[in-house]
């Protein structure tokens, strides 16, 4: 049983632990495809979204899951907030516990932020990304994306391209993808690979021509120009050059091989358009897994009772 209040990451996990988030979003899958996908699991509970940053699929598949569950939903967004006034992040917080939610989903800029939380609140805590730190909710609908298409991860060789650095996508993958025996590599310019990677039990390589012929699983990453203090690379059109995901190359990736990407995509940087809409792409499964593996976290986290 996964043993806490809060999910703020994949690193403290154990495949026990993530085996329970994607075996139980397997039956929510069952309850999505139903005429009447709703059940009443979370009847009488109150979920925020508390989102300091931009979302698309995080906070839009959170909003869903918590309605398919029967919760009530509540989303914050910073721009119409009193945080523009002044108002602090735990302020923010204890304020909206006062008026008596069961959890809180929250996404910031800063590492930590959600561990902060947690330790400030009795409201259960999710992570939905804190700064370069962990997106652990992502990882685990990556990870359910990539059982559907290849069962076991013992064997399963996978490659994260780009901004790794500043990816707690990678991160949070890197974690999950090693507790379950999958190979890990990423490729990128050295500028975008963090210090001592290697230490997660993770390979490095730089040239993606030799090695993209080697892989099940090709991860693109969104290049975060938002995150980076000084330019890392010389420019967009070198970046594409070298690291793109380009016709040519997925031409050269393995038959049953697969490409991820977390979104938002930059199309014609890390990955050209006809490729994000090829055959090969998951992405629209990773996004439409995102909605069981909430539910499951939710239902996990919330104390779900079926009916
Ligand atoms: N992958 C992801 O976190 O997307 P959003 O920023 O749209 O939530």
């Amino acid at each position: 049983m996964v043993p806490k209040k809060d999910l703020l990451g994949i690193e403290k996990l154990t495949s026990k632990d993530i085996s329970q988030y994607l075996d139980l979003a397997d039956e929510f899958v069952k309850v999505l495809e139903r005429p009447i996908p709703i059940v009443p699991a979370l009847r009488g509970k109150t979920i925020l979204t508390l989102f300091f940053e931009p979302s698309t699929r995080t906070q839009i598949s959170f909003s869903i899951a918590a309605k398919r569950l029967s919760a009530d939903v509540v989303n914050f967004s910073r721009a119409t907030s009193s945080v523009t006034k002044g108002e602090t992040l735990l302020d923010t917080a204890l304020n909206i516990e006062a008026m008596k939610v069961d959890g809180v989903i929250v996404r910031h800029s800063a590492c930590g932020a959600a561990t902060f939380l947690a330790q400030q609140l009795e409201a259960f805590i999710i992570n939905a990304g804190d700064g370069c730190h962990e997106h652990p909710t992502q990882a685990l609908l990556d990870l359910m994306t990539m059982k559907q298409h290849f069962n076991d991860f013992k064997n399963l060789k996978v490659l994260i391209i780009g901004d790794i650095s500043h990816s707690r996508v990678a991160r949070s993958n890197i974690f999950g993808l090693k507790t379950l025996g999958a190979e890990v590599a990423v490729c990128a310019p050295p500028t975008l690979i963090p210090l001592e990677i290697e230490k997660l039990g993770v390979t490095i390589f730089y040239n993606l021509d030799e090695i993209i012929g080697d892989f099940d699983v090709i991860m693109a990453l969104r290049i975060q120009l938002e995150r980076q203090k000084t330019s890392l690379f010389p420019s967009v059109r070198e970046y594409r050059t070298l690291y793109g995901l380009t016709k040519e190359r997925a031409a050269r990736m393995k038959p049953k091989s697969i490409i991820m990407h977390p979104g938002p995509t930059n199309r014609g940087i890390e990955i050209d358009p006809d490729v994000a809409d090829s055959n090969k792409s998951v992405i629209l499964e990773q996004v439409k897994n995102g909605v069981a593996i909430r539910m499951a976290i939710l239902f996990i986290h919330a104390g779900g009772k079926i009916e």
